[in-house]
């Protein structure tokens, strides 16, 4: 193998490796939003859901009509003789860990000359109390109450319950309980452990909020931004587009409260050193209904939500959305500088949707680069049609998505090399390698889709001039609330695992580069001879060249790896191993180290090296350069 490494062929762009968010498989409430009360301002179509009442002789009500117009349903409780006790399930229970401390907030109302006391109370599996406090007192009008309970033991499926004991009736809604623990210790904040892992990653881009969820089951249950943004009470719970009653993997406590919305998508891109990726509402619902279209002429308000989220990302505090940004803690703009329309459309429909928010969005934000979707498929009519027709307008990148054989990786590991150059660049937006079906919800990331995927990522990154972007999709599922799989990060209720997909996507994202340059097996570039498939890239600013080499094969390999340089290569250089004989290996949330990278040494004598490449694996060799 040789490599020419002085000779740079394509830059690679600092966002070329990026992370897909959507709220599917309960990535964002029940998950990264760490939110630990499902249902709670009673605004799911069942208003009860979630929650479980007891205690003769009370009585407890829904009302509409509460401090806040948009999420409008609260509840009184009037106490009978005995104790009262309301309990929270959370989102497949409360995950609590031991000595940490939980913040419970409500607002409550005292409706009565009487004032009962309120103890909040977690529990643990048994219904054991493990923290209790009691609340304040509640005025005649509506006030936040808070407490704050450390928990005295680490549980997967705890409880919330609120014990009332006296006389008196109450009025209570917004019951939302935190761990002071969150990402950055920010209030209304995220999970840690998640976002730790997709701050590992280095993304270069974070897209959200989807997928499908940005079409929504109908136009009326879009994703619009606008109801996303400002106080966390004030946004419109909606149900989520991946609420499922029927099948057997049902979710029908689905739903989306906004707690992260596009102001905390912007914070979180920003806090990992990504650039914001958004994708908007074309003016047309999702594909796997029938797909509900708005006329043309009525798509004005959804181009008046784009031109109005660059001004919320990027607008002084002159501006009315840039005022709103500063308000909710974030005076400095975001500078957002790519926008997508629509997620997986096609067909005329679309094509004219796309050129009338186009028409606006060049004249007013010249240099908001624009993304528009190739459809569903990785190719076919339908995708031809789109690719010829964005050809004739200023779109900036296509949206390809993938989701396929591991086979189809494979082959496909040269898509990239004869793509028109003059057209548009590319965004692989959403891929993943589906294998075979297994039991558990961990089972279809198998270590050969991962390794089939470092495999087509070799041609991602050779072509770096042409694909700009890209991202593995879905990105988190709990494991016992999913829709769809194979996912990247598996989660609980406590824990989260990297799946072999995972270490794929971090190390090339971890080891990046700056410049693609050749590497060459008797003269010809590999895209998979012998089952080999490789890149070289060479880091300017880090001086590294960096090797990542596949082996797809079941049997180990020996080559000698030369380079070829004006330039000295240090003697010893790392290598970043992942590998398994087995290639139905995954890694699960009770085994999550099954396949994580090695990291070995190899020695160069006057910038050659002898090389065992072995079977099943994707190694990333970084040489320092001097
Ligand atoms: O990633 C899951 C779904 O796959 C996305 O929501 C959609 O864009 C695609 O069909």
């Amino acid at each position: 193998l040789i490599v020419s490494a002085d000779k740079s062929i394509a830059k690679i762009s600092p966002s070329m490796w990026g992370i897909f968010f959507e709220d599917i498989n309960f990535a964002a409430d029940g998950g990264l939003y760490a939110e630990l009360i499902k249902n709670r301002s009673f605004e799911f179509t069942n208003p009860l859901m979630g929650w479980k009442s007891q205690g003769k002789g009370s009585l407890l009500v829904i009302n509409q009509g509460a401090v806040n117009p948009k999420n409008s349903r609260y509840v009184t409780i009037e106490l009978g003789p005995g104790p009262f006790y309301l309990t929270n399930e959370g989102f497949r229970g409360i995950g609590l860990k031991e000595n940490e401390t939980y913040k419970l907030s409500l607002s409550g109302k005292l409706l009565s000359a009487a004032q009962p006391k309120i103890t909040v109370q977690l529990l643990d599996t048994a219904n054991k109390v493990i923290a209790e406090q009691q609340l304040a007192n509640f005025k005649n009008d509506w006030n936040t109450y808070s407490v704050e309970l450390k928990s005295g033991k680490t549980v997967e499926k705890g409880k919330l319950r609120l014990l009332f004991q006296g006389s008196g009736t109450v009025g209570l809604d917004m019951i939302s309980l935190f761990p002071l623990d969150t990402w950055k210790g920010r209030p209304n904040g995220l999970r840690k452990d998640l976002v730790q892992k997709l701050a590992d990653l280095k993304p270069g881009f974070v897209r959200f909020p989807g997928g499908c969820i940005v079409e929504g089951r109908d136009l009326a249950n879009r994703y619009q931004w606008k109801e996303t943004v400002g106080d966390p009470s004030d946004r419109k719970v909606m149900i989520n587009r991946w609420n499922t009653e029927f099948d057997y993997r049902a979710t029908p406590d689905y739903f989306q409260t906004f707690g992260l919305g596009f102001y905390e998508y912007f914070q979180l891109a920003e806090d990992i050193g990504a650039k914001a990726l958004p994708i908007l509402n074309c003016g047309m619902a999702c594909q796997f209904n029938t797909a509900e279209v708005v006329a043309n002429t009525e798509l004005d308000p959804y181009i008046q939500d784009a031109v109005d989220l660059i001004e919320f990302a990027n607008g002084d505090t002159t501006t009315k959305w840039g005022t709103l940004r500063a308000k909710m803690g974030h005076p400095k703009p975001f500078n957002l500088d790519r926008i997508g329309i629509g997620n997986e459309q096609w067909g005329a429909q679309y094509i004219e949707k796309y050129k009338l928010f186009e028409a606006v969005l060049k004249i007013k934000y010249p240099d908001i680069k624009l993304i528009g979707a190739a459809g569903p498929s990785a190719g076919g009519e339908l995708f031809d049609f789109a690719w010829k027709n964005f050809k004739l307008t200023e779109v900036d990148y296509i949206d390809e998505h993938y989701y396929m054989s591991p086979g189809w990786f494979l082959k496909n590991a040269g898509r990239y090399d004869n793509y028109d150059r003059k057209g548009p660049k590319i965004f692989a937006g959403e891929f993943a390698a589906h294998d075979r079906e297994g039991k558990t919800p961990e089972s279809r990331n198998t270590w050969f889709s991962a390794l089939t995927e470092a495999a087509f990522m070799t041609g991602l990154e050779r072509n770096a001039d042409l694909v700009q972007m890209s991202s593995y999709a879905p990105l988190l599922a709990h494991v016992e609330a999913w829709q769809w799989r194979p996912d990247l990060i598996w989660f609980d209720n406590l824990n989260s695992v990297a799946t072999p997909n995972y270490w794929v996507q971090k190390m090339y994202s971890n080891f990046k580069g700056t410049d693609v340059v050749a590497i060459l097996k008797d003269g010809k570039t590999l895209i998979g001879q012998d089952s080999l498939y490789a890149n070289a890239v060479v880091d300017s600013g880090k001086n590294q060249l960096i090797v990542k080499i596949v082996n797809a094969s079941g049997a180990d390999r020996d080559y000698s790896l030369v380079v070829d340089t004006k330039k000295h290569i240090e003697k010893m250089a790392k290598v970043y191993l992942l590998q398994s004989d087995v290639i139905s290996s995954i890694n699960s949330l009770q085994n999550p180290n099954a396949i994580v990278p090695r990291e070995l040494s190899v020695v160069l004598k006057n910038n050659k090296t002898e090389i065992k490449i072995p079977k099943y694996s994707f190694s990333v060799i970084v040489m320092d350069v001097k």
